[in-house]
């Protein structure tokens, strides 16, 4: 484990001198370290005003700090350049630009757009909207006994119709890692557009567009220390500068005449209106803590607690856990149920022991009707969990199961 980086996490540390706070509900958000949240406070304390506008100092230094953030997202994803980069107010905020924007330039009745059955419902919903409209058809990528996508599925579903493949990379409902790099390749082989929703990867794993070769990414920042209300989007410069902007106003335009506008370069054209300056730099401050921890040692702390955690959840006759059975096909999220008991139920009694964690279908019921179950308890890990929160869960799983049956 890495030592002593609970005291970083002010909440942690504050009901730790209280009630103990077990906080196993990180693929919903991350809490923040005090880097991050210090950044608020100096922010509107000293720099606070709108950026791109103002020629005074000011303005200049927010410009500064915007422009800072994006280039640490720019070197943490290994992007070509920053101008890759884009700021929305979430990971759905960037895949409904996405679906707009590429359903302009892009999509014509009869395409086919490709998704898994695990997608999160913002990479679902916004698709099949475009769909009703154009008159273009989603297939989907169904898992098999070990929730993963096979081969064939690949195979069978990307053809010659697929103009885009919108792909989850780790599974916020049952913790799946899905083979993204097959997937992209065989995409662009039948010369479609391939989008990753990285929500739950880029925190805990290293992630590079490049080696990836991904045309987009996206992913939001509150899941990754940082603070709420932004989000990234991750564009090939060449298809960003072909496709429409999103949302329209101020600071995306060129030239605004009474009967037409012309729009600014990617990517200020698809940033309307003020950003949220303060975030991005607390999104900047969180890549310095996740650079100096070094994903790849968080990768190993997190998945280490992984498999502790499914090998003691295995060996109880009344848990059933959802997901891939080899360890190097998930990410850090598990998903389980209690025979008899009601997710909500068991979920609402760990809060009494100080545990959080979520219940419900995860924002992905197409999955949870394809597994044939509602809901599901579900465990999701930060490099900040120990193995003795662990201990502490068993012993009150195990104590809730003697109260209940
Ligand atoms: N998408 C987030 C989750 O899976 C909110 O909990």
């Amino acid at each position: 484990m890495f030592n002593n980086i609970r005291k970083d996490f002010p909440i942690i540390y504050n009901h730790e001198k209280n009630k103990p706070l077990v906080y196993f509900d990180n693929a919903a958000t991350t809490q923040k370290p005090k880097n991050v949240i210090n950044i608020l406070p100096q922010y509107y304390s000293h720099y606070n005003s709108n950026h791109h506008r103002g020629v005074y100092d000011l303005s200049v230094k927010s410009t500064d700090i915007y422009e800072s953030s994006k280039m640490s997202v720019k070197n943490f994803i290994n992007a070509n350049s920053q101008d890759e980069i884009i700021y929305t107010k979430n990971a759905t905020e960037s895949l409904n630009l996405l679906v707009y924007s590429l359903s302009k330039c892009y999509l014509k009745k009869d395409d086919e757009i490709v998704l898994s059955i695990m997608e999160h419902h913002s990479n679902l919903v916004p698709w099949q909207q475009i769909c009703k409209k154009i008159g273009c058809r989603i297939k989907f990528l169904y898992i098999n006994e070990d929730c993963m996508i096979p081969d064939s599925e690949i195979e069978k579903k990307i053809t010659n119709k697929t103009k885009i493949v919108s792909i989850v990379h780790i599974s916020n409902g049952i913790g799946t890692l899905n083979p993204i790099k097959k997937i992209i390749d065989y995409a662009h082989l039948k010369k479609a557009i391939t989008v990753i929703d990285a929500s739950q990867s880029v925190p805990h794993i290293p992630i590079d567009v490049r080696q990836l070769n991904a045309d987009f990414l996206v992913f939001s920042a509150h899941k990754m220390y940082a603070p709420f209300g932004i989000g990234v989007l991750y564009g090939k410069k060449v298809i960003l500068d072909a496709m429409s902007p999103f949302l329209y106003g101020g600071d995306m335009i060129e030239y605004v005449y009474e009967d037409y506008t012309t729009f600014a370069q990617t990517p200020t054209k698809y940033e309307a209106g003020t950003q949220n300056i303060a975030s991005a730099q607390g999104l900047e401050e969180a890549i310095k803590y996740l650079n100096k921890l070094d994903l790849n040692k968080i990768n190993q702390w997190e998945m280490k607690l992984t498999e502790y955690f499914i090998n003691k959840l295995k060996s109880l006759d009344y848990i059933t856990v959802y997901g891939p059975k080899d360890l190097k096909n998930r990410g850090s999220i598990i998903s389980f149920n209690m025979n008899g008991v009601h997710p909500h139920d068991l979920s609402s009694i760990f809060n009494y022991y100080g545990i959080c964690v979520r219940s419900g279908n995860h924002c992905t019921q197409p999955l949870m009707r394809y597994l044939n179950i509602n809901s599901t308890v579900r465990a999701s890990f930060s490099f900040y969990n120990t193995i003795r929160e662990i201990d502490y869960f068993m012993d009150c799983l195990k104590k809730v199961k003697r109260r209940l049956t």
